[in-house]
């Protein structure tokens, strides 16, 4: 490919542009899906016209969702969804290599991240990809004469899907919203095996300890718990979850899990990940109850579900360890490791659910925007499942990709699954 004319941009350094075009082109080899999709985008345009702008991690994978709209015809722009997330190469090459403009830097601070969103805000989108519902919030916060430009948006993870909906309930959602992080495409692959995966990823680039024998506890058994005890139980690891939802605590138990209240996990755990959404799941008393040199992360979309807050205003000292992991002096004596400032430990210290899951995440991404152009003034404001058909396809374009066929019923057997008549 020839370099694309350079739009404008915010990223740490255009010279890392190679390394980043190839660590795309990399992952652009898992994500089969996506590229059929930017294939078909290429020839039928189905955004020409439309301004859009998604507010990501700025991964490699995300770089393919890019170009993907792109091809499409679309005015895109990226922002970075997550201080830490970004990949600075990866930025340098959208811009340089695929002439998408591109505003992350890995680190930026709070200031420089609500000011791209305003930037995001300032390219006047018809369509907002979120993943947190940062754009949109601050949309209907403080751009509402913007709103009417607005197609709809697209919202990637659980903590958006929760503030849409509480958008909704409040009356302030003036356009639709598809949710794709409830398509089965996305949550049982991403939040299931993608989190698991990169989670302990991230632990293990952070600290470099063996999880065989530790004993981990998953505070939270979401898609994304799921996901961790299973991969940190394959490590070795015995695993404690902690839960507030009766039926996943007896799910957990029954995955093979000892549950147990937070209160008593706090003083056995050697490592804490929290995937639970809310806020100080671990909480000042949980910190004060645990072993010296408990080492604690957060793979949840906010950074709040660690009282932070408390360990930084009782800490006598602290000091940086190894990148990304930093341990704090408690008055106690005792210490506590926090993993990348408590933000996403998967893509603070390492890069992300992998590229095969994110190919049926963003082939989501894709498709939800298409059926927002092709559903314009149609869809009621609102929070809306992706079409079942659209999940079909893509796992029937991902089983395909991977050779993999599979069985189709028989007449006969539609016959009866439409019937009442034969029984005993
Ligand atoms: N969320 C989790 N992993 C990701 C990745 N690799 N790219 C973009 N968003 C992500």
């Amino acid at each position: 490919m020839t370099a694309a004319a350079q739009p404008k941009c915010e990223v740490k350094d255009l010279s890392l542009a190679p390394q980043g075009k190839e660590r795309i082109e990399w992952a652009e080899r898992e994500m089969p899906v996506l590229r059929q999709i930017r294939e078909r985008f290429a020839k039928e345009k189905p955004f020409e016209g439309i301004r859009l702008v998604a507010c990501c991690h700025v991964t490699t994978e995300t770089g393919n969702l890019a170009r993907a709209l792109k091809a499409g015809g679309a005015d895109a722009m990226l922002i970075a969804s997550n201080p830490l997330s970004t990949q600075d190469d990866n930025a340098a090459s959208l811009v340089v290599d695929y002439g998408i403009p591109v505003f992350a830097i890995k680190g930026e601070d709070n200031e420089t991240y609500h000011r791209h969103v305003q930037l995001a805000l300032d390219h006047k989108p018809n369509i907002i990809i979120d993943d947190g519902s940062d754009v949109t919030a601050t949309l209907i916060k403080e751009r509402q004469h913007q709103m009417g430009d607005i197609i709809g948006t697209t919202e990637e993870t659980t903590t958006g899907i929760v503030r849409l909906r509480a958008m909704f309930n409040d009356g302030v959602l003036s356009f639709p919203a598809m949710n794709v992080n409830d398509a089965e495409t996305k949550h049982f692959f991403d939040n299931r095996y993608g989190t698991g995966q990169s989670t302990l990823d991230g632990i293990i680039r952070a600290t470099n300890i063996l999880l065989a024998g530790k004993t981990v506890v998953v505070v939270g058994y979401g898609w994304c718990g799921k996901g961790c005890a299973l991969r940190a139980k394959g490590m070795g690891a015995d695993v404690v979850v902690t839960e507030v939802n009766a039926v996943r605590a007896l799910e957990a138990k029954m995955d093979g899990f000892r549950v147990m209240p937070m209160n008593q996990a706090a003083s056995i755990g050697d490592v804490f990940i929290t995937v639970t959404g809310n806020k100080h799941v671990i909480d000042a008393h949980h910190f004060d109850a645990m072993k010296d040199g408990a080492i604690v992360c957060n793979s949840g979309h906010f950074d709040l579900e660690l009282n932070l807050d408390y360990v930084k205003e009782k800490a006598t000292s602290k000091r940086v360890v190894r990148q990304f992991a930093e341990e704090y002096h408690m008055p106690s004596g005792k210490s506590v490791i926090v993993l990348g400032e408590g933000r996403l430990i998967n893509l603070a210290a390492a890069e992300g659910h992998p590229s095969a899951v994110m190919d049926m995440s963003f082939a989501n991404q894709a498709l939800a925007c298409e059926h927002l152009v092709k559903n314009k003034g149609k869809l009621q404001p609102g929070v809306y499942n992706i079409p079942e058909d659209i999940d079909q396809e893509i796992a029937r374009l991902k089983l395909n990709a991977l050779g993999i066929e599979m069985d189709t019923l028989t007449q006969d057997q539609i016959d009866y699954l439409n019937s009442w008549t034969v029984g005993t």
